[in-house]
């Protein structure tokens, strides 16, 4: 594998840190502050291309290889880590999922305008009940002429209550609990769904999670995503490719813990020195700096074989549940370099201690990341 960036991967990575610098960086502070979702910004990162990153141009988008939507991720969650996982969920869970299992008809109708940034498409799988266990879903689908009648909750939805539309899972079937799926392309606007909550969380507060209810929601029967019962392969598949993007957005928060940590340890003195100067703090920066480093190795080599068409899936777990472990590490550490001060909102990394939190729960938790890569182990040897 050639670690060399190609040169439109370099000046790809270079438009997007510039970017994030111009147009993220000004408003983190209000949007987190406000709980504000990020409208502007998405609509900007539409016009640039980036929210078609993993659409193919003849449904407008401006499809690059998967490797260089993960240098974008890294380099959005540099400056903001709730901006990253939008993106995140909409290129490689939204538009991913009806590239690759949707009808001509729907990727017509859907993919031009996510690319845009027109829609803004989240990723529905989760219930109060259902979480790693992804498959014992309770949300019913019952077909109705042309319809089909949807009943459930849903829960922990990154982008929800902001989502235009979403692939939504139930359960296939008269009887729920048959790990059998349906996947759907539900729009915020269909008649019968409902925003019931928004989650009070942690961090990443200008990315909403919400609760959905459907009562009696009508999905029009053209939006049923791939085949009836064919739901759980759509939410793996499509899961596998987004773990990456965790990874990289691990990777990005924790580089720019680094940075904050050394830049704070050049400034601050005690015991009549720069506390850069003492060897404690330059081991844990040593440290720091091995874990970004052997986390984004096993990130890019996910993407690297994902591009390649090879199989990836257990490289993306482990590239998802080694970065996002790392990461907690690195805040963890890059706060105790702050001291005190590290535990004021008046230095960023409260926040990115914060954000970090989650990173190791969604999209798989650590645990299920092991569970899928000893599954594929036990496999091949
Ligand atoms: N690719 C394609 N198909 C796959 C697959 C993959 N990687 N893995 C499994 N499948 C298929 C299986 O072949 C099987 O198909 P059949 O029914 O046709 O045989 C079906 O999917 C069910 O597979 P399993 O029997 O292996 O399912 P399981 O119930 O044992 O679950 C699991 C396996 C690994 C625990 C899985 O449930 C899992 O990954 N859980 C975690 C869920 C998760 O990541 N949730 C995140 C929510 S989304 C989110 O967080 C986004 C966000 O908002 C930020």
């Amino acid at each position: 594998m050639d670690f060399e960036l190609t040169e439109d991967q370099r000046l790809l990575k270079e438009m997007v840190k510039d970017f994030s610098q111009k147009e993220i960086a000004p408003q983190v502070k209000h949007l987190e502050d406000n709980k504000e979702f990020p409208d502007e910004i998405l609509a900007k990162l539409g016009e640039i291309g980036i929210l078609g990153m993993t659409v193919p141009p003849e449904y407008g988008g401006s499809r690059t290889d998967y490797f260089s939507t993960m240098l974008a991720l890294e380099e959005i969650s540099k400056v903001s880590s709730a901006v990253a996982v939008i993106v995140s969920v909409h290129c490689a869970l939204f538009c991913h999922a009806i590239l690759e299992f949707g009808t001509e008809e729907q990727k017509k109708k859907y993919l031009p305008k996510a690319a845009k940034g027109e829609i803004i498409g989240a990723f529905s799988l989760t219930e109060p009940g259902a979480g790693s266990d992804a498959t014992n879903l309770k949300t019913k689908a019952e077909k109705r002429g042309d319809f089909y009648l949807l009943n459930g909750t849903k829960a922990w939805v990154t982008t929800g209550n902001d989502a235009i539309a979403m692939i939504l899972f139930t359960a296939a079937g008269a009887d729920s609990g048959n790990k059998k799926l349906n996947a759907f392309i539900v729009e915020k606007g269909f008649p019968g769904f409902k925003i019931s909550r928004i989650e009070e969380k942690l961090g990443l507060h200008c990315s909403p999670t919400a609760e959905i209810v459907l009562e009696d929601c009508q999905v029009p029967q053209e939006n049923l995503l791939g085949e009836e019962g064919n739901g759980a392969a759509i939410a793996f598949n499509s899961l596998d490719g987004s773990r990456i993007g965790i990874a990289a957005q691990s990777i990005g928060l924790a580089e720019r813990a680094l940075k904050e940590a050394v830049q704070y340890a050049k400034q601050r003195e005690a015991f009549g020195r720069k506390i850069s100067e003492f060897q404690a703090i330059q081991f844990m920066i040593a440290d720091i700096s091995t874990l970004i480093e052997a986390a984004r190795l096993l990130t890019y080599k996910a993407a690297n074989l994902k591009d390649r068409g090879k199989p990836f899936s257990k490289e993306a777990a482990m590239a998802k549940l080694f970065a996002s472990e790392a990461a907690n590490k690195i805040v963890y550490q890059a706060l105790q370099i702050h001291g005190g001060y590290g535990y004021s909102k008046e230095f960023f990394i409260e926040q990115l201690y914060r954000d970090a939190r989650v990173l190791s729960i969604y999209e798989g938790t650590s645990e299920i990341q092991r569970l899928v890569i000893s599954r594929h182990l036990l496999k091949e040897k």
